[in-house]
């Protein structure tokens, strides 16, 4: 991404497999706050601070000494709740460190792809923000499973009032497409995604690793209205749950 790119807007890190998946997880299981760092040597100095634990992946794999992966299937309730979480990934927090001069960081997935949409709308609306989706990919290149994930919170976007002409650029009215695609081609569209995460780059590197138990989990769309919003002041990510209420009375209307 190309410096600046995010300055004074609002940035919505996507890193499907796995790491905002597994943020938006331990958020949603009462995790009190989650510290990104860029490195394994900032996490371990922030290991001491009392209630803390340490989490995250070098090669997919969980780091020596780390208390948690970055499984979303570790990130319990009965692991995480009222903790402090530091966690480190090689893709994902070195994406929302590159965020820095964005007005507002929030993290976006398949599993709060509804939750996002309605905070960013809402905060779009009252600021006059652009809006950035920010693949955070493998390695610098792009992947599958993140351009979906965008496809999937900008498809709900459009639901909740955005105009998909007006408001969305060549790139996510593709990635639109391309989610309705996989959302509409028969069956559970849960189960069709992770059926296509198990065949995009993200996905193939967690089969190798014998962590295919996590594509599911990270297709579940909607299944956890939360919302991690980085607090400047502190640096960390904190749950906004305001769209928790607006989805669930969205749910119950649609089910009259
Ligand atoms: C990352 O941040 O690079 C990913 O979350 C990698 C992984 O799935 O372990």
């Amino acid at each position: 991404m190309p410096e600046g790119a995010c300055a004074g807007g609002i940035a919505i890190v996507i890193d499907v497999l796995r790491a905002s998946t597994t943020i938006v997880t331990a958020l949603a299981h009462r995790a009190t706050r989650v510290r990104p760092v860029r490195t394994v040597g900032e996490a371990r100095a922030l290991a001491g601070q009392a209630n803390v634990l340490l989490g995250g992946e070098r090669g997919g794999q969980p780091i020596e000494g780390f208390d948690l992966g970055n499984s979303p299937l570790e990130y319990t309730q009965e692991r995480v709740a009222g903790r402090d979480v530091v966690f480190t990934t090689t893709n994902g927090t070195a994406a929302l460190h590159a965020c820095g001069d964005a007005a507002d960081v929030l993290v976006g997935g398949v599993v709060n792809r509804s939750a996002v949409a309605a905070l960013v709308l809402r905060l779009a609306n009252a600021e006059h923000r652009d809006i950035h989706l920010v693949c955070a990919g493998t390695d610098g290149g792009v992947t599958e499973e993140d351009l979906l994930g965008a496809g999937a919170i900008l498809a709900a976007a459009i639901r909740l009032g955005a105009d998909e002409q007006r408001d969305l650029d060549a790139p996510a009215r593709a990635a639109v497409a391309d989610f309705r695609a996989v959302e509409q081609s028969g069956g559970d569209p849960a189960t069709a995604l992770a059926c296509v995460f198990a065949t995009s780059v993200g996905g193939r590197n967690l089969i190798t690793i014998g962590m295919e138990h996590d594509l599911a989990p990270a297709a579940a769309i909607d299944a956890l209205p939360v919302v991690p919003r980085l607090d400047r002041a502190t640096g960390w990510l904190v749950g906004d749950r305001s769209a928790e209420g607006l989805l669930h009375s969205g749910r119950q209307r649609k089910e009259r």
